[in-house]
């Protein structure tokens, strides 16, 4: 692409920044508020990175992810490598300079859901879990916990959902006053958007909730296309979206529309691409037929991780595109497509999370980006709130 065509593009996405930007109507609270600026550390041994070489100039948080409660109980049972490693992960991460903050993400992506709904909806459940995150917080030395519970499934969860974010900040700050600490902070990696509209019963997340108990919510801004659609290419960050309301910005403005305080709300960002075979060369955009997924890498089947995909465009002498469409990036090689974010795809993501006045952004995850790349791009482009 010539510097004048991806001018003319950064000028219509401005425009169309201040077009969005206009109709959202909620009340400004930003300003006095540290940024964010995030990233998940996978502890699994594929993605693992020691936590020694993290560059803590990029991020001012990092979460360990993920530690899971007993399915019974609902406490936590730490075994011996695993609390050496928590220890090794928060100290490391403290005395580095300059220090970030760490916290311990709960849950994850796998199928967990009815563990969650099932200690939400217990009181009893609900007590050991809360108690237990907070002693293993304290214990190996985080500023806070995370929930990632993917997702709850129902209106009725959602309610539970609310109840124990109630019940969680109303013990936090009762253990902050009987023993001096500061509270620990408390965040949430949700749905990108804060309605559930494609699959299962129509459901919002408890907003009132969240905006008096969490300290933040991460918005999973990424998985919207994958191979469980093998047919058709997707941009599974797809900022905008002409087509279809499985977009960035459809899901940010439901957020908002719902009522989250801007200072809540935490944009999240790929560090992984999706992968297709092109059913035709000729026809290769996004939304493109195809016959299959393409490669798949350490992330699983048609996922590359973000230095996977660079390797493999150089390997394979790809040709890579911005698609308008979208907003997004994709590389071309042969018959295999890879729909991500590089560098151009990332900043412009940063400049729509700031002309929304979001308090910051993460990654999905910190030890996929290719030498600091993308986070230092997104750590530059951010100019913060304070
Ligand atoms: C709890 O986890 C164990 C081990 O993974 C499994 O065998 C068991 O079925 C689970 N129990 C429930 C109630 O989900
Ligand atoms: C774990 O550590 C504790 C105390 O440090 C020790 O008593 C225990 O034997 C260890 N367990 C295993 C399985 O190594
Ligand atoms: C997108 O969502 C809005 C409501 O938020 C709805 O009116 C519209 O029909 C949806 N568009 C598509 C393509 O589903
Ligand atoms: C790589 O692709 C370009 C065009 O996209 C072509 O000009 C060049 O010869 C190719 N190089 C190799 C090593 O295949």
């Amino acid at each position: 692409m010539s510097t004048l065509q991806f001018i003319s593009i950064i000028c219509t996405f401005l425009l169309f920044l201040i077009s969005f930007i206009s109709t959202s109507t909620s009340a400004v609270d930003t300003y006095s508020y540290e940024s964010i600026k995030g990233a998940y550390w996978p502890s699994d041994r594929f993605s693992y990175l020691p936590p020694s070489a993290i560059d803590t100039t990029l991020f001012t948080h990092v979460y360990y992810a993920f530690l899971l409660p007993n399915n019974v109980t609902s406490k936590f049972m730490i075994d011996n490598s695993t609390a050496l490693q928590l220890v090794t992960f928060t100290s490391t991460l403290h005395s580095k300079k300059p220090p970030v903050k760490a916290l311990f993400s709960t849950g994850g992506g796998g199928d967990l859901p009815f563990q969650f709904s099932q200690m939400a909806s217990t009181p009893s459940l609900r007590r050991n879990f809360i108690l237990s995150t907070i002693e293993v917080a304290r214990k190996f030395g985080f500023d806070g916990i995370d929930l990632d519970w993917e997702y709850p499934q129902n209106p009725q969860e959602m309610q539970d959902y609310a109840i124990l974010l109630e019940e969680w900040r109303a013990e936090v700050i009762k253990e902050s006053e009987a023993t001096n600490c500061p509270q620990l902070l408390l965040s949430a990696a949700v749905y990108f958007s804060a309605n559930f509209f494609l699959h299962g019963p129509f459901r919002t997340y408890p907003v009132a909730s969240i905006n008096k108990n969490l300290d933040w919510i991460n918005a999973m801004c990424y998985d919207y296309h994958g191979s469980w659609e093998p047919t058709i290419t997707g941009s599974h960050s797809a900022l905008i979206d002409p087509k279809s309301n499985i977009s960035t910005s459809y899901g940010l403005e439901s957020w908002i529309k719902a009522g989250i305080l801007r200072s809540k709300l935490v944009m999240g960002l790929p560090l992984y691409g999706k992968t297709w075979t092109l059913k035709d060369l000729m026809d290769s955009g996004v939304g493109a037929p195809a016959i299959d997924v393409g490669p798949s890498g350490a992330g699983g089947k048609g996922v590359l991780f973000y230095y996977e995909v660079e390797d493999f465009n150089k390997k394979n002498n790809a040709t890579v595109q911005f698609d308008l469409g979208t907003l997004s990036t994709y590389s071309v090689a042969g018959n295999i497509w890879i729909g991500y974010d590089d560098s151009r795809s990332t900043a412009l993501r940063i400049a729509f999370a700031q002309a929304l006045r979001l308090r910051g952004y993460f990654f999905w995850a910190l030890s996929f980006d290719r030498d600091w790349q993308i986070s230092e791009t997104a750590s530059r482009f951010w100019i913060g709130w304070k």
